[in-house]
């Protein structure tokens, strides 16, 4: 035990150099939890994501480790108050009304009386959140932003919001995503188990969660849930910034395409990777598909982005259900971005065979999705390298590597009873579509590529 602990705690101290070196080659600290968010170089930094993801899965295991078990599962069982409280004080402004304060911060009671949150309950919310390392007690019952709490900073001010509530989390990718966890994703994961006890009596645990039956894009599309459907597209634009774009200009390798050929974003939203893409290939043609509302912001987002590409024709906005045929024909590559990932095996495989009805014999299919990855050492495994994992790190680095697409992974059990798949999950779903695999290039959001089998 001593020893493992001793490697923890190496790992720890060896990362923390890695991190410095990091930042002072660019000429820059590590920047300090109390002050707000700024980006930096550093973000994207390869020496410093490295550094970063050992330190964390190292110090979660250490924390386990000499946690007293009772504690850790004490906090564990209750961290739905964690998702509450980041719902609350995101859907209250609580986090915008605090960054007038600036680095003074606010009191309680002035934020109570602008958010109209009873004071008593805000002190308690905040500080269990600031217990937790995100926004800082300053002094008793005074407020203020870190660079975890300044995050959650809407773009829209609250005179803005109150003339258009509908348009609250417009441009405010992360408050759109903390807020639609703390609704949706809360109350869909209360069903989880009513759902595994009667699998044929709803879709998902989301189905029983909102008393419909429809497919939560179509639900999104009812009157009053305008709210919950414009959210979620704030949440999800842009998130073609949240990946590094190399991964989709290397996935798609548009240079060995020729000028006009066709690449298909089938799901696309309002077309984020296609923007990434077209900026990167602009010698190619883009068709962005998806459902109405989608692809009414689509219009927008290309608008404010590239209005020239929509305008001559280069890029397509274009409605389409991928249950149906695929009306683009022999395309060089249909590609689905965080597709494949919402539908369980029967409907993920009727979208790729309506993919293959469409494709030609040179047409390639890429699916960039996250990859499920054993908490255990894989031998059977190519895209992880045992030698990479420090001992006794978990071989999937714990939080640090698999944290977020776990979460996911429930995210999309709660939703549509879909799942992260494993390498070999996907190997299997191409070829009952009739796509064989033949590269997969892992990293935050895995790169499959296949041909027509
Ligand atoms: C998780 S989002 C991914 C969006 C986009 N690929 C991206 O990565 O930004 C799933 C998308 O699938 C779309 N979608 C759901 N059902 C669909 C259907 N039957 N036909 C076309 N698009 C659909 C949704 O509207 C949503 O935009």
């Amino acid at each position: 035990m001593a020893d493992a602990l001793d490697s923890l705690v190496n790992i720890i101290a060896s990362g923390v150099e890695n991190l410095k070196l990091a930042y002072s080659e660019k000429g820059e600290s590590i920047p300090s939890l109390d002050d707000t968010f700024l980006p930096s170089a550093l973000d994207d930094n390869a020496k410093a994501i490295d550094a970063r993801r050992l330190i964390v899965a190292a110090a979660a295991q250490l924390l386990s480790t000499v946690r007293f078990p009772v504690e850790t599962l004490q906090e564990r069982a209750s961290e739905l108050h964690v998702t509450a409280a980041l719902g609350l004080v995101v859907d209250f402004d609580v986090v915008d009304i605090i960054k007038e304060g600036g680095v003074k911060g606010v009191h309680v009671n002035e934020i109570a009386a602008q958010s109209g949150i009873d004071p008593s309950h805000l002190a308690r919310i905040l500080r269990y959140l600031a217990t937790r390392h995100i926004f800082r007690e300053i002094t008793p019952n005074v407020f203020a932003n870190n660079r975890i709490s300044s995050l959650l900073l809407k773009t829209k001010t609250r005179e803005e919001v109150k003339a258009e509530p509908i348009a609250k989390f417009d441009g405010a990718q992360l408050a759109a995503y903390v807020s639609f966890w703390a609704d949706t994703g809360l109350k869909s994961s209360a069903h989880w188990a009513s759902f595994i006890q009667n699998p044929e009596g709803a879709s998902a645990p989301f189905n029983i969660a909102f008393g419909t039956t429809a497919k939560m894009w179509d639900w999104f599309k009812e009157p009053g849930n305008e709210l919950h459907s414009r959210r979620f597209i704030a949440s999800m634009a842009g998130s073609g910034d949240r990946f590094p774009s190399e991964i989709f200009v290397s996935g798609i390798d548009g240079n060995l395409l020729n000028k006009d050929d066709i690449v298909v974003d089938v799901g696309g939203n309002v077309g984020s990777v296609a923007l990434v893409l077209f900026k990167a290939y602009p010698h190619l043609r883009y068709v962005v598909q998806d459902l109405d509302r989608q692809i009414e912001a689509a219009q927008e987002y290309w608008n404010n982005n590239a209005p020239e590409a929509v305008v001559s024709g280069q890029v397509q906005l274009q409605l389409h259900d991928f249950f149906t045929p695929q009306p683009v024909k022999n395309a060089a590559i249909y590609f689905l971005r965080t597709i494949v990932h919402d539908w369980p095996d029967t409907d993920a495989k009727r979208i790729l065979i309506n993919l293959r009805d469409a494709a030609s014999s040179s047409s390639k299919l890429v699916i960039f999705d996250r990859l499920a990855t054993y908490s255990c050492h894989n031998p059977s495994s190519h895209t992880t390298s045992p030698s990479e994992v420090p001992s006794p790190l978990l071989s999937n680095l714990g939080i640090a590597g698999a944290g977020f697409t776990t979460n996911i992974d429930m995210l999309m059990f709660s939703l549509f009873n879909g799942k992260e798949r494993t390498e070999v999950e996907f190997k299997e779903l191409g070829e009952a579509a009739g796509w064989k695999l033949e590269k997969v290039t892992p990293g935050p959001l895995a790169t499959l590529v296949f041909s027509a089998a």
